[in-house]
């Protein structure tokens, strides 16, 4: 049977909450907030949360690169970078996961530099707090994770899979071994011209 972390129902409600305490934070603002998904691994948990606010938003995304198979590299690439104009607005980044806090802080420190936002709300669906290699604070999160576990499922993946599994859960050895045969199948695919 696989090890669980987060079912279906404990995220929507983890989603409820959050969205919840969002709506509370901005209703007073004079200006819309800007929702931003940190692609690919939390846009399973962006899709779902957004769908549990109830207030006008706008939604945006960029996506880094930090991680290799199952550990982070600490090396930090931007690939896209957000388009919309969010100088001076309330700011939501949503991201799947909090690890060594990395790519979250040269996120952070990215757009405090280049578009100077009114603020940033920093919000996760798994915050794995003894991890951390940086003191980073998370705002919101679905769940805090005491364990270093590797995750897969939900925006989760390993190696680009299994990010479409409806639940967070710890993949075994043996689903890891399936997975690399697989993969290297798949890596010798020869391209017609
Ligand atoms: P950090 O920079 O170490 O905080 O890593 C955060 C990034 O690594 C997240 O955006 C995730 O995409 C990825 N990541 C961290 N832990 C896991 C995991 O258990 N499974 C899959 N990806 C992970
Ligand atoms: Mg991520």
């Amino acid at each position: 049977m696989r090890e669980i972390v987060m079912t279906h129902e404990e995220i929507i409600e983890a989603c409820k909450r959050i969205a919840g305490e969002l709506e509370k934070k901005f209703k007073n603002s004079d200006s819309i907030p800007v929702f931003v998904c940190v692609l690919k691994g939390a846009t399973n948990f962006f899709m779902d949360l957004i769908q549990q606010v109830s207030m006008p938003i706008i939604t945006d995304y960029m996506q880094v690169n930090s991680y290799n198979g199952t550990s982070s590299t600490g090396v930090i690439h931007l690939k896209k970078d957000i388009t919309e104009n969010i100088t001076g607005k309330d700011l939501v980044i949503v991201e799947d996961v909090v690890d060594t806090g990395l790519t979250l802080n040269y996120i952070k420190q990215y757009i405090q530099i280049k578009y100077n936002p009114r603020s940033i709300t920093i919000v996760t669906l798994i915050d794995k707090k003894p991890l951390r290699k940086i003191d980073f604070h998370v705002d919101l999160c679905g769940v805090v994770l005491n364990e270093n576990k590797f995750l897969c499922g939900y925006g989760f993946d390993y190696h680009e899979l299994l990010r479409n599994v409806p639940y967070v859960y710890v993949p075994d050895k043996k689903e890891i071994t399936e997975l690399d045969k697989i993969l290297s199948k798949d890596s010798k695919v020869i391209v017609k011209k």
